[in-house]
């Protein structure tokens, strides 16, 4: 059984004690490290490592998440500098797999879609995704950034071209997980046999609302996943919460005007 942490939206910055949304982003990540009951096998970071792109912020995502686990990966969200990240951590720049057991293996797949928040897989490594899991002798469980089936209906909560690659993934009988972040609020859905997990963010946690008022902030504590992987293919999704809220939940408007749009 591989034992598999399951971070996002860290939201780090270069400044030690620098604040996003209010919010310590490294002191709360570290109160999240510390929640973890003990040290599991391996550690994915679902995107938005960063707020702002800053080498340093990758730094201190190596720094904080060594304290975690050996074993960390990443893969880009909306607000990551690609460059920075690959120069810094060990991320996938498109598409990689990587062998956790003999029974497992984890495909880390950009969404990342170069100035817009919302998300996009690029033909060139949807093809490469496909490829891999039509070859693939072993469970699989896919990482990316934006959910490819989103609990929010706003298209920036979700993938621009989602269901080419819901297609992909659920013609592929191999595929067992798909772990996700960008929306800062944890679901743990099925759909076709799969198990479509979104991690909550350790910055801060999000409501999602209507299409006028798009999401609210909420006093959710910093949080993430800790996922079993069974050898039999079975998977078991822990919450893990700093068990702390925050203070500072208000309204935030996002319009359809595409330069209106907020990063987030
Ligand atoms: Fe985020
Ligand atoms: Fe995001």
């Amino acid at each position: 059984m591989i034992r598999l942490a399951h971070l996002s939206d860290t939201h780090l910055v270069a400044d030690p004690g620098g604040l996003v949304s209010g919010h310590d982003s490294a002191a709360n990540l570290v109160s999240v490290v510390d929640a973890f009951p003990s040290r599991p096998d391996v550690v994915v970071v679902t995107g938005d490592v960063s707020e702002d792109g800053a080498p340093d912020a990758y730094r201190a995502a190596r720094t904080i998440t060594a304290q975690l686990a050996r074993e960390v990966h990443y893969v880009a969200g909306n607000h990551d500098d690609r460059a920075n990240m690959s120069a810094v951590l060990d991320s996938a720049t498109a598409f990689r797999m990587v062998d956790l057991s003999r029974n497992w293996t984890m495909a880390l797949v950009s969404s990342q879609w170069e100035g817009n928040g919302a998300g996009r897989v690029e033909a060139a490594t949807l093809a490469r995704l496909d490829d891999a899991l039509a070859a693939a002798t072993t469970n699989v469980v896919v990482c990316l950034h934006h959910p490819p089936r989103s609990t929010c209906s706003y298209p920036y909560c979700g993938i621009d071209n989602g269901p080419e690659v819901l297609g992909v993934l659920t013609a592929r009988p191999r595929v067992r997980a798909v772990l996700s972040g960008h929306l800062h609020r944890r679901f743990d859905t099925t759909y076709d046999g799969i198990r479509f997990i979104g991690a909550p963010s350790t910055l801060r946690q999000l409501k999602h609302a209507g299409s006028q008022a798009h999401f609210i902030a909420t006093p959710g504590p910093p949080a993430a996943g800790l996922i079993e992987l069974h050898d039999d293919g079975a998977i078991v999704n822990h919450h893990v919460s700093t068990g702390r809220r925050q203070p500072g939940a208000y309204w935030r408007r996002i319009w359809q005007r595409p330069s209106w749009l907020p990063t987030r």
